[in-house]
């Protein structure tokens, strides 16, 4: 394999703009893939242990004998859980993003431009699909409306993009599922059965989105992972060291993967140069529901708008003019969940922000070596 070629001192910028650039396309030979993962010596496997029986797994998440943990040799405390989560469990993350999670009391950036507070029982979902409905529908259509141009929420402890603190008295509940899924992963890495996920950040991607080189520095606890939870479109995760001159480690994230930033990678420059348009995850639709008794609300809720969306359109089906809106809509899909998830990605970037004691840190060592090439 050739080294990737930096010219400037930045090589984290430098790397980013290659990987943004539309044309021609970048070079992906160099991205760390880990569907991929047989070929290439770089990554290590590790242990997941199971979380006792007061962390139950959470909705959503597969259990930990079908889960596996990597990471690469040249950048300590990075560690990846590919599909963490079930692909329902992908679909009730995206819906909670989408329908709950932006709504009041948590804050999101479109607060910032508002005269007066969002009604507690607002939805910026429901009111962006009821404008969408009366539209014609097409894709240029989404882009004014308000949940596509929501960029971020934050949760808990409300992170200030401008000062980059939290204030103590700046919080409001952290949603308790989100909670539960973040202890059950810091359980199973062997970092504490007590983690306490006290703030997170949901980034709103779409196609042309990035988020440029940071480092994740604000929170009172440094020691405590970051757990980062992908879903919707593929995208590519760079990853540096302590200082923009350190060249970057390029990886593929996909729906349903968590990417924990920890130990030494807890303070490395990492960023999003890359989205991945048409790789979205199948519909809501094309997902066999085995247990329909212990569903969530938000997922019954989005069936039966699809079910009722696809009765009213049933007869319009048969119009095969490609310029009718009828038409645009059986090509596109169903429900404006569908339309949405076409160009979206979400990260939920959740932390623990205080120190609380009796954490103990016992990750394991190595217990495979994938294969050297
Ligand atoms: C962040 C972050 C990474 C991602 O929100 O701080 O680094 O994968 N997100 O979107
Ligand atoms: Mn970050």
């Amino acid at each position: 394999m050739k080294a990737q070629k930096v010219m400037t001192s930045n090589a984290f910028k430098e790397i980013f703009k290659q990987y943004k650039r539309r044309q021609p396309p970048p070079d992906l030979s160099q991205v760390i893939d880990f569907k991929k993962i047989p070929h290439d010596y770089r990554i290590i496997e590790h242990s997941l242990k199971d979380p006792p029986p007061s962390i139950p797994r959470p909705y959503g998440a597969r259990p930990i004998d079908q889960l596996h943990m990597y990471s690469i040799s040249n950048l300590p405390g990075f560690f990846i859980i590919p599909n963490a989560l079930t692909d329902l469990g992908q679909h009730f993350w995206m819906l909670r993003c989408l329908k709950q999670l932006p709504n009041v009391p948590h804050k999101c950036n479109l607060d910032l431009h508002l005269t007066a507070p969002r009604e507690e029982d607002s939805s910026l979902f429901d009111e962006s699909k009821d404008v969408f409905e009366k539209s014609s529908k097409q894709r240029s259509d989404l882009y004014s409306l308000a949940i596509y141009k929501l960029r971020w929420v934050t949760l808990g402890y409300h992170y200030d993009w401008t000062s980059k603190i939290y204030q103590d008295d700046d919080f409001t509940p952290f949603p308790l599922d989100m909670g539960d899924l973040a202890r059950y992963i810091a359980s199973a890495i062997g970092y504490s059965d007590d983690y306490r996920a006290e703030a997170a950040i949901i980034n709103y991607y779409h196609s042309d989105s990035t988020l440029s080189g940071h480092t994740d520095h604000s929170e009172k606890d440094l020691q405590a992972p970051l757990l980062s939870v992908s879903l919707g479109l593929d995208a590519i995760f760079l990853l540096g060291g302590q200082t923009l001159e350190d060249v970057p480690t390029a990886i593929y994230l996909r729906t349903g993967d968590i990417v924990i930033l920890w130990k030494e990678a807890r303070l490395a420059y990492h960023g999003v140069p890359r989205i991945f348009e048409n790789t979205c995850m199948s519909p809501l639709e094309d997902i066999v529901i085995e247990d329909a008794s212990v569903l969530p609300d938000c997922i019954v809720d989005e069936i039966d708008s699809y079910t009722e969306e696809r009765n009213k359109s049933a007869g319009k089906m048969l119009v095969k003019d490609p310029q009718t809106p009828e038409y645009l809509r059986y090509q596109m899909g169903h429900s404006f969940y569908e339309h949405y998830l076409k160009y979206t990605r979400i990260n939920m970037n959740i932390r623990q922000v205080n120190i609380h004691k009796d954490e103990e840190c016992n990750i394991k060592t190595p217990v495979k070596r994938q294969k050297l090439s």
